[in-house]
């Protein structure tokens, strides 16, 4: 796992839990409005995606147990993980890209109802991302992958003529001579796995996703309405198709990159065909990033200007990340792809306790703080929710009395004990599970195995009633 160069073990901040009475008082667990719903609170359960789905992006009872288990410690909102708009396979994600998986999803709407007593108010996230492939065996990217261009016969000539002989002699190629003859591109294909870019007009479903994702995204917001979430979070942040064309590194000449403007047409354009379709009452949000952490990337002060811009078009909500990007991720083994945080901004988005001299925590509060401050200075009182490393009580109501955010998230932390806010809540906080903060967590996801907390995976396994992992080794569900 990534960390800063000049790393050292943070302590975990220290806890002062409130009184019942205190909390009672709390802006944390006071009401807050969010287009035309109220929240009970101001917690926060940001999206995590747990890998439970069926092959076929379906809801599973293990799906339900998972979000049921969150529920019960009744935070103000709820955030269903990552859930693919388009109806293609993509292994144990959920998906939202056919009217088949509304009956799932209302499932699962009324689970989280159910165990909340009607007090969490439940979103979905909706995300496009484009292809990504597993890094290949170097010799069989040259050999069956590559396409042979007159471009590399040049740069080999006069040693091979017809494509067989090419791919000959690259075989016997060093890596150093390879980087000399193979495009940039090519060359990441072969150390990386090949992936799109939404800069890759030459492929024409690329070059239509300005026509296509508007429809899309409305249709999935429709589903999530008629399968009964009180909102929809569209996924502009980390390494995926909304935040890509959000990002300074969009350089499409059509009119969608390059400027601020191009940049914003897309997302902006889903925002606005999604309202069209969704009744009043459902909440549109978004999930943006404060910094990408990248090399060119989105800095702050575009971040601002994106978020005004995407309030004023009648956003209810804006969720704010940071970093999570393809761009700086570390090389895959082969036969695995790349995932978007595994280098520096992927540690941004998810920072560990083995830190720089900021540390982990809170590291996203100054950078939210100051897109609040640009929104209300520009007239719009769009809720901001922050997260990242918030996991005391003094955190998140410090950060609430200064007006650094709106609502403060938790995703680990909640993970690690999902009644956490309740026991906060109700003067328990000593009995709270404190997330370590080392990422236990993350690295299954990256492997795409079913997420469990190292806190509680191996607790009463023996229990008749407790559901394990596939492999039989860890607890599914955290323990009460
Ligand atoms: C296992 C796991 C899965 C995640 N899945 C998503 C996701 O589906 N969508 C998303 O926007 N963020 C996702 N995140 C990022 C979290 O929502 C959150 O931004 C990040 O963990 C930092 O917040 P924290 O310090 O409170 O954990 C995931 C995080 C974890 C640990
Ligand atoms: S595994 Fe548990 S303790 Fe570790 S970072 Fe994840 S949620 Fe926190």
């Amino acid at each position: 796992m990534w960390h800063p160069k000049s790393a050292s073990r943070h302590a975990l901040l220290p806890a002062e839990w409130p009184s019942r009475d205190r909390a009672a008082h709390a802006r944390w667990f006071s009401p807050i409005r969010v287009g035309r719903l109220n929240l009970e609170r101001r917690t926060w359960i940001p999206a995590m995606v747990p890998w439970r789905a069926s092959d076929d992006g379906l809801v599973t009872a293990d799906v339900l147990d998972w979000y049921a288990r969150f529920a019960r410690g009744r935070p103000g909102a709820l955030v269903v993980e990552a859930t693919g708009i388009r109806d293609v396979p993509s292994g144990p994600l959920l998906r939202i890209g056919h009217d088949r998986f509304v009956p799932g999803l209302r499932e699962l709407v009324d689970t989280v109802r159910r165990a909340s007593d009607g007090q969490t108010r439940v979103f979905i996230q909706l995300i496009d991302f484009l292809a990504i492939r597993k890094r290949p065996e170097p010799g069989r990217y040259l050999r069956q992958f590559l396409q042979i261009t007159d471009r590399h016969r040049e740069r080999l000539a006069p040693r091979a003529a017809t494509d067989p002989e090419v791919r000959d002699v690259l075989c016997q190629l060093s890596h150093d001579e390879l980087e000399l003859v193979l495009e940039p591109r090519e060359l990441e294909a072969m150390d990386f796995g090949a992936r799109e870019r939404v800069t890759d007009v030459h492929l024409p479903h690329v070059r239509d996703l300005p026509l296509t994702l508007p429809g899309l995204f409305a249709d999935a917001a429709a589903r999530a309405e008629a399968a009964g979430f009180d909102g929809a979070e569209l996924h502009c942040t980390h390494a995926y198709t909304l935040a890509s064309f959000l990002s300074a590194l969009n350089d499409r000449a059509d009119g969608y990159g390059r400027t601020l403007e191009g940049r914003l047409r897309v997302p902006l354009a889903v925002l606005e065909a999604v309202r069209a379709r969704a009744g009043s009452a459902f909440v549109v949000g978004c999930r943006s990033s404060t910094e990408e952490c990248i090399a060119g990337g989105t800095t702050l002060d575009e971040s601002t200007q994106i978020a005004t811009r995407l309030a004023r078009a009648g956003l209810d909500f804006l969720s704010l990340s940071r970093g999570g990007k393809f761009e700086d991720a570390k090389q895959p083994s082969i036969g695995s792809a790349a995932y978007p945080y595994t280098g520096p901004s992927g540690w941004e988005c998810m920072p560990t306790t083995l830190a720089d001299a900021a540390g982990p925590f809170g590291r996203n509060v100054a950078a939210g703080a100051r897109i609040r401050r640009a929104l209300r200075a520009a007239g719009c009182e769009t809720p901001v929710v922050i997260c990242g490393g918030i996991a005391t009580f003094a955190q998140a109501e410090g950060i609430l009395e200064r007006g650094e955010a709106d609502v403060v998230g938790s995703a680990r932390q909640s993970l690690a004990d999902p009644d956490w806010f309740e026991k906060v809540r109700l003067g328990a906080g000593d009995g709270v599970r404190r997330c370590a903060f080392t990422n236990y967590c993350e690295g299954l996801d990256q492997k795409h195995k079913q997420v469990t907390c190292k806190l509680w995976d191996r607790l009463e396994l023996d229990r008749p009633d407790v559901k394990r992992t596939r492999d039989g080794r860890r607890r599914l569900v955290a323990p009460y």
